[in-house]
């Protein structure tokens, strides 16, 4: 069995993979999930090609059993959980007259709903790890958005606004026996999902970058048990609050 083993969702691109890269050079053992079967696997196959004990599970995570089987899937391989990042998420942008409710239902189910069914799935072997080392640790990747909402990304922030919350509950609930939990909310980052903000004239190196994140979660692993930090929020210069 692996020393430490972590999973990452929406770990195919951007933020998740930053994140499952330095993940793997701290040594932990990786399940990687993500919806495009191909894409996902390329991801696994460059983090592999770094020497790295890495698992992909393709999994459409707006589905119960799509959670429930990469969780098993985890388990079979690797057999303990110490860091669960629930990162994947999408954001789709509409004025309100026209939020179509397919669109509004996909934002919920994978931004908020899943992360709820990740963690129900997961306590057992987190409570597990933080028996064994005083501490286990869950990173959810939410947004400036769920801080202050974006006119014409309302359904995105008030899901983003929804993870802080859920953030803020599993610590009241869960930190008491160890499993500390982290909301990271960044303004602009550069991954594929801000392709759109860059066609409109945000350029990329005016941007957080996905190792600026990647590094702050290192942050949350280096720290004593008894450190807790619940929220990182990362502005931009000029846009700060
Ligand atoms: N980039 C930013 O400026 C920014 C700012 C604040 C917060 N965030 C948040 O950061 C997280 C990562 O986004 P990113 O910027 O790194 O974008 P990204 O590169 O597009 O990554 C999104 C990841 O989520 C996965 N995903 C999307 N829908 C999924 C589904 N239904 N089932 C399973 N996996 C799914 C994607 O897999 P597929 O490609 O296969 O769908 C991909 O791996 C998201 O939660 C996003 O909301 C991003």
């Amino acid at each position: 069995m692996a020393q430490r083993a972590a999973i990452v969702t929406g770990a195919s691109s951007g933020i998740g993979l930053a994140i499952a890269r330095m993940l793997g050079e701290e040594g932990y053992a990786l399940t990687l999930a993500a919806r495009r079967p191909d894409k996902l696997s390329d991801a696994a196959e460059s983090l592999r090609a770094d020497g790295f004990d890495v698992l992909d599970v393709a999994a459409a995570l707006s589905e119960e059993d799509a959670v429930q089987q990469v969780v098993a899937a985890h388990r079979e391989r690797h057999g303990r959980l110490d860091v669960l990042v629930n990162n994947a998420g999408v954001g789709i942008g509409a004025p309100v007259g026209e939020i179509q409710t397919k669109r509004l239902d996909m934002q919920l189910d994978v931004n908020l709903r899943a992360i709820v069914l990740f963690y129900r799935e997961c306590v057992e072997l987190l409570r597990a790890a933080a028996q064994e080392h005083g501490t286990a640790q869950v990173v959810n990747t939410a947004s400036i958005s769920g801080k202050r909402g974006q006119a014409w990304l309302s359904v995105y922030s008030a899901t983003k606004a929804g993870v802080v919350g859920w953030t803020e509950a599993m610590n009241k609930e869960l930190a008491p026996e160890g499993i500390k939990s982290c909301a990271l909310c960044p303004a602009f980052v550069d991954t594929p999902m801000t392709d759109f903000a860059k066609a409109g004239g945000v350029a990329a190196e005016q941007m957080i970058t996905t190792v600026d994140i990647a590094e702050s979660v290192r942050l949350l692993l280096k720290v004593s048990p008894m450190c807790l930090i619940p929220e990182i929020i990362f502005e931009r210069p000029g846009d700060a609050l």
